[in-house]
């Protein structure tokens, strides 16, 4: 694994080197915002609702990628030291507050958007604001589980059984808050629910369900939906990222073989359908036309096979790394924007291509691309804080 970084150490410095200078501008320029990606180049909340509709709707205070900017801010700090990240970084947490007013609006994304912003930051800086804001988020996490079904909805209203694959990323947050308060209950909650979501999202052959409704009350399967993906029955690369990465964290965070196992299974997965261009077509299991990108998978996938690679065997070390190593290079290739004078950094997200199974679909720079990339490539740097 030394090797493989060693061999391409100048490559990752000077894309770091190209990180800190866009986003020193960057954050300066956003620092009254919380993007979720950009209109004509410059950072925004709102997006039309859907492709085929033109009207901009603005995704409020408690959007689910609410947490990436902030934690863009604490990896940049974290990486440079530099006290301005620290500052928007910051002031983002206190816009962010304005979600926890809605109670009723939030959901179980809160993980996504407070452990890597204000979770980052009291790790870094000990600040209690951060600790209470975190402590806050875990909570209404944890308020989510469902002890009948051991797992933790998704969305509210009527969904209550629906569980979501995005949610491996919500629950390093309740690992981190057994820690904290040295009260094990939430990390059996987190462990519960990655055991569910081990049985019923993933497939025999690693590939893994978006959305899967389980009965409440017994937590039996009842039914799976694609979700984001081109169908019920296909693979959403975003969502084989949130399994990847999601389990290693699992693993990081508790011991358990299984969630190592999952997390490389699904890798393998991943890598097969990546092997050759480096680029993630949207579904794996999608027609070859037309073909449609997504960026923020390449991003996502390469944080976790770095962690994967990282807690591997000596020899087993390279498939995964090497993985990481060409999502990287086909990320800063094909879809990095260095223009200063533009926003956002990786191009070519998607957020749903599919609605509806159709191919209305469009590639938008988004957030969470950044965050990933910026992430990988921090990890690369040899820099060992996790921010999950
Ligand atoms: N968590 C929703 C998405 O990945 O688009």
């Amino acid at each position: 694994m030394e090797k493989i970084i060693s061999e391409n150490k100048a490559w990752i410095d000077e894309v770091w080197e190209k990180l800190d200078k866009k986003l020193q501008v960057v954050s300066e320029r956003s620092y009254d915002k919380i993007p979720y990606t950009t209109l004509d180049g410059v950072h925004d909340n709102k997006l039309e609702e859907k492709c085929d509709t033109p009207e901009l709707i603005d995704r409020g205070a408690a959007w689910w990628t609410n947490g990436f900017w902030p934690g863009m801010m604490w990896l940049m700090y974290a990486g440079t030291g530099n006290e301005q990240y620290k500052k928007v970084g910051e002031h983002a947490e206190e816009l962010l507050d304005a979600a926890f007013k809605q109670y009723d609006g939030l959901h179980h994304d809160v993980g996504f958007m407070w452990n890597i912003s204000s979770g980052a930051d009291y790790r870094l800086t000990g600040s209690k604001e951060a600790r209470l804001r975190t402590i806050y988020a875990a909570d209404i996490l944890a308020a989510r589980y469902n002890p009948m079904g051991k797992f933790i909805r998704s969305w509210n209203a009527d969904h209550v059984g629906w569980v979501i694959i995005d949610s491996m990323l919500n629950i390093p947050l309740l690992y981190w808050a057994s820690r904290e308060f040295g009260d094990d209950r939430y990390k059996a909650m987190a462990m519960n629910h990655a055991d569910t979501v081990m049985r019923m999202h993933i497939r025999p052959d690693g590939s893994v369900r978006h959305i899967v409704s389980l009965d409440p009350e017994t937590g039996e399967f009842i039914e799976d939906f694609g979700g984001q993906g081109y169908a019920q029955g296909s693979s959403w690369s975003r969502g084989q990222t949130w399994a990847l990465y999601g389990f290693v964290l699992s693993y990081i965070h508790t011991g358990k073989q299984e969630y190592l196992d999952t997390a490389k299974k699904v890798a393998h997965y991943f890598i097969a359908n990546v092997a050759g261009d480096w680029a993630p077509r949207v579904d794996f299991r999608s027609p070859e036309e037309p073909v449609y990108y997504d960026s923020t998978a390449a991003a996502c996938a390469a944080c976790g096979l770095i962690e994967i690679a990282k807690a591997v065997d000596e020899y087993e070390k390279p498939l995964y790394m090497n993985a990481a190593m060409n999502l990287l290079k086909t990320i800063e290739e094909r879809w990095c924007n260095w223009d200063m004078d533009e926003d956002s950094i990786v191009q070519m997200g998607t957020e749903a291509y599919y609605p509806g199974g159709g191919d209305k679909g469009r590639h938008i720079p988004i957030i969470y691309g950044d965050y990933y990339f910026i992430e990988a490539i921090y990890k690369l740097r040899g820099n060992d804080i996790l921010f999950w």
